[in-house]
């Protein structure tokens, strides 16, 4: 069978996902509103061959281990059922996303490999059968199958039939400069999957998360159609404040900010007591990243390049969907 490449870009919550209704089928408790990045992303071939007694998956160019393996092996199932067919992959990824640089490749590494598999086994599935897949990889891989502002619905129903993403704005429609900003800090030691558990199953918080978040979702939807920045910077940055606020509530609780986050924080917010509009948002480690217009893109760049604790800064700017190759790279 052909040999068939994807690309997938990675992306960031600015309305979070956090916690899970469903572990098995990755399903969320509320809806998440996202940008895909034009900066990092992830590149994979796969091919199907009968001569294959199980997937064989390769990382940047070394073989998978056991674990990792199996991560893939669980949305390759999934299409393999759908064309009713027990036919095993190779699986060929290169991540362009420097993890250094505090992105988790999970989400265009799932987008990219539910894009390439699907078209490897003959399928032709739209966008939205596309995320549906990548969402059963990692939850947010599902809103990189677009490019720009995306929303992942949560849906209703229990099977996940209408649990997807969907595209609210092209990466042209709006210009944003998002600044990751990479700390010096040591690896992170609870993993999201194990965080929203925790958060979910104890938090004394959570509660005060699902209360607010249609308010948080309603308000971010209402900025990005209107491209109205202060209001979209204003709830992004409570929103993540809020996500992290339920982990610290949780038992045990636990917190993925270290001293230089907080630092971060500080002079953000100072940049905006001199009118320069900048916000910032934190997934689940330590690194920042800062949202702001292009035209103040160069004066948030030079105040954070030099801070002490800050190691590197990569400037991003909202990015394509998923893209077929003609050949690898
Ligand atoms: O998709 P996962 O399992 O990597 O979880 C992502 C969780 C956050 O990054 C904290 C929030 C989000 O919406 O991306």
């Amino acid at each position: 069978m052909e040999a068939v490449t994807a690309r997938a870009h990675t992306n960031i919550a600015l309305i979070k996902y956090w916690g899970k209704r469903n572990e098995e089928l990755i399903l969320p408790m509320n809806n998440s509103i996202s940008i895909t990045l034009d900066k990092f992303y992830t590149t994979t071939t796969v091919q199907f061959c009968s001569c294959l007694n199980e997937d064989m998956f390769l990382l940047n160019g070394n073989i998978a281990s056991k674990e990792e393996t199996e991560k893939i092996s669980r949305p390759l199932n999934i299409i393999r059922k759908l064309v009713g067919r027990n036919i095993f992959a190779v699986v060929d990824s290169i991540n362009d996303v420097p993890t250094s640089a505090g992105f988790a490749s999970s989400a265009s590494g799932f987008a990219a490999l539910a894009a390439a598999a699907t078209k490897a086994i003959g399928l032709d599935l739209d966008s939205r059968e596309l995320s549906q897949i990548a969402r059963q990889g990692s939850g947010s891989a599902c809103r990189s199958i677009y490019g720009g502002f995306v929303e992942w619905h949560k849906g209703e129903k229990e099977d996940g039939t209408d649990s997807y993403a969907e595209q609210l704005l092209h990466p042209n429609e709006w210009k944003l400069s998002i600044l990751s900003v990479l700390l010096e800090s040591k690896p992170k030691k609870i993993l999201s999957r194990e965080g929203m558990k925790r958060t979910v199953q104890t938090s004394v918080f959570y509660s005060g998360w699902l209360e607010t978040i249609d308010q948080d979702l309603s308000i971010a939807r209402h900025a990005i159609n209107e491209r109205d920045f202060e209001k979209l910077g204003t709830v992004l940055e409570k929103n993540a404040l809020k996500m992290h606020a339920t982990t610290l509530g949780a038992n045990p609780p636990f917190m993925y900010w270290q001293g230089a986050t907080i630092e971060i924080m500080n002079v953000i917010q100072e940049l905006r007591a001199k009118g320069i509009e900048a916000y910032f948002t934190i997934d689940a480690g330590p690194n920042v990243k800062v949202i702001c217009e292009s035209k103040n893109e160069e004066i948030v760049y030079k105040t954070l390049q030099g801070l002490p604790m800050v190691k590197d800064i990569h400037t991003c700017q909202p990015g394509p969907g998923i893209s077929y190759l003609a050949n690898k790279k």
